[in-house]
């Protein structure tokens, strides 16, 4: 049996009816980009997290670039951000005119609290953390810091949607917190999509006009969300507090079953105990990677690699002339993770499959 990587048709089909009428909503009124619809998801976005307000943009990365941009963050200035997130984490900060700082991570895959504080000099203005593949940064030991050397804390949730810290909302922590809603994350639009969420109203306000070329002494830009994907994403909002419940449980269901079969070759990164994980991805670890991969493709189990290079490894960073071996935990996860099939419809079935493919190809 082959087993998708994620299958977003079983979420959508069922939503079919009030998406289609969503879009004839939009047909009539003509309201295809900020308005109505943006402002009412920004505002069930918000209370949802539990932040003071939102600001809906066209997708994750904009929302970290007006998110430095709105805090003023440009030339001279460095932003520390973890060794291994996706692309977009530093390649906005670069695009502010500031320098990315990498940390490296810990075990559980998240920035490295004790890695940041080494790198602060008198020019930090801010860190980011990235709750990766959906568990919470260490939160508590991010803002003491931040406090102590006075740095904005800008969250990129962006694989966190309703994950919490120590019973406290992601996105919830620092200045400003950004979440993607690119078709893979917990909450998905039909297309692209991001917000930034904030308790700072005049920081709202700034990020408002800059999404709309009306930055004051900044251009701004266009990153305006989509009244269509804002209708949409209403609609499956309500729906996101029980599809990461599934997604827990699928989660659950491949620790109880690996650990069982205690393949000494395959591991999870460390979870922490006192946070709310909503697994956007599941990882493992996996020696001799290569053998994995070539039993899950020959099998027709979708699989990812998040991320195959440490960000200041990679050719995109190549000008800062960091070397292999200056960030050894992100350099262990690049080469050893494998993200397994995750989406809050999988069946047990599904996940007895992938498990079983794993057992087979260590015995091989
Ligand atoms: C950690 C992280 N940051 C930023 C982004 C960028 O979001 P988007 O693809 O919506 O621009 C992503 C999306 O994959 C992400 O996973």
């Amino acid at each position: 049996m082959s087993v998708p990587f994620c299958d977003l048709a079983m979420q959508n089909l069922p939503l079919r009816d009030e998406m289609v009428a969503a879009f004839d909503h939009a047909l009539s009124t003509s309201e295809f980009t900020v308005g109505d619809q943006t402002d009412h998801f920004e505002e069930q976005f918000a209370q949802m997290v539990g932040a003071q307000c939102a600001v809906a943009v066209s997708n994750g990365t904009d929302a970290i670039y007006l998110s430095l941009l709105a805090q003023g963050i440009g030339a001279g200035d460095e932003v520390i951000v973890p060794a291994l997130t996706f692309t977009a984490t530093a390649a906005t900060v670069e695009w502010c005119g500031a320098r990315p700082i990498f940390a490296d991570i810990n075990d559980t895959g998240c920035i490295c609290p004790q890695s940041c504080a080494s790198l602060i000099t008198p020019r930090t203005r801010a860190i980011i953390p990235v709750h990766l593949y959906g568990q919470p940064a260490a939160m508590d030991e991010i803002m003491v810091l931040a406090e102590q050397h006075h740095l904005c804390v800008i969250e990129d949730a962006s694989q966190s949607h309703l994950a919490r810290f120590q019973n406290q909302y992601c996105g919830t922590f620092g200045s400003a917190a950004t979440f993607s809603f690119y078709p893979s994350k917990n909450l998905s639009a039909c297309g692209e999509g991001g917000i930034v969420v904030t308790n700072n109203l005049s920081l709202a306000e700034k990020i408002r006009g800059l999404r709309s070329w009306s930055g004051g002494t900044h251009s701004g830009v266009n990153a305006r969300m989509h009244g269509l994907q804002a209708a949409i994403l209403s609609i499956k909002l309500p729906h996101l507090p029980a599809w990461n419940k599934e997604r827990r449980q699928v989660a659950h269901a491949y620790h109880k079953r690996l650990n069982k079969m205690d393949i000494p070759t395959i591991r999870f990164p460390r979870l922490r105990e006192d946070v709310f994980h909503v697994f956007n991805v599941l990882a493992i670890l996996a020696e001799h990677r290569t053998n994995y991969i070539a039993a899950l493709e020959k099998e027709g189990i979708g699989y990812r690699i998040h991320y195959a290079q440490p960000l200041p490894l990679q050719e995109c960073f190549i000008h800062y002339q960091h070397k292999k071996g200056e960030f050894p935990v992100a350099e262990l996860f690049a080469s050893q993770e494998i993200s397994l099939p995750i989406f809050p419809e999988m069946t047990t079935e599904q996940i007895d499959t992938v498990c079983g493919v794993l057992q087979k190809a260590t015995i091989n």
